[in-house]
């Protein structure tokens, strides 16, 4: 098992990854784009951080737009990726809790650096509930989701 975490944004994004990655050298991080602050298309990125999970790369992955929520919808095509684009500390660790979120989206003109950091932190450390005693009707829901 990897404990490389998929780090992957759009232009919007380009900065906040930057910063994150700076704050957490603990992180073993896989940078998948992008690197220049030229304009680009979230999905393309969202695709790159969906096939770096998929060939076991990385468990987990962030992916950052402006919103969150381009991004996240693309990576939500990919039927083995449950992204969820979360604004603070509360929706990063229930996403991680309740739905099994194996990518967490952040939208880089939504939410400031401070917070940023803290959903990452939340998403890190959050297990399943599926797996634990008495978590068998999340583990019930996921697995409906295909
Ligand atoms: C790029 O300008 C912007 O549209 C993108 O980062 C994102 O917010 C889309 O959802």
């Amino acid at each position: 098992m990897t404990n490389k975490l998929a780090i992957a944004s759009d232009h919007g994004g380009l900065a906040l990854k930057t910063v994150l990655k700076d704050m957490r050298p603990d992180i073993e991080w896989i940078d998948l784009g992008t690197h220049t602050e030229e304009s680009c298309d979230y999905p393309d990125f969202a695709s790159a951080l969906a096939d770096c999970l998929k060939n076991g790369e990385a468990k987990t992955g962030i992916l950052i737009c402006g919103t969150g929520i381009g991004i996240s919808i693309a990576a939500n095509r990919h039927k083995h990726i449950r992204a969820a684009v979360c604004h603070d500390v509360t929706t990063a660790r229930l996403t991680r809790m309740d739905n099994d979120a194996n990518v967490l989206c952040i939208g880089a003109r939504v939410i400031g650096l401070n917070v940023a950091l803290d959903c990452l932190e939340a998403f890190l450390k959050t297990d399943f509930a599926g797996h634990q005693d008495g978590g068998e009707r999340h583990k019930k829901r996921v697995d409906k989701l295909g």
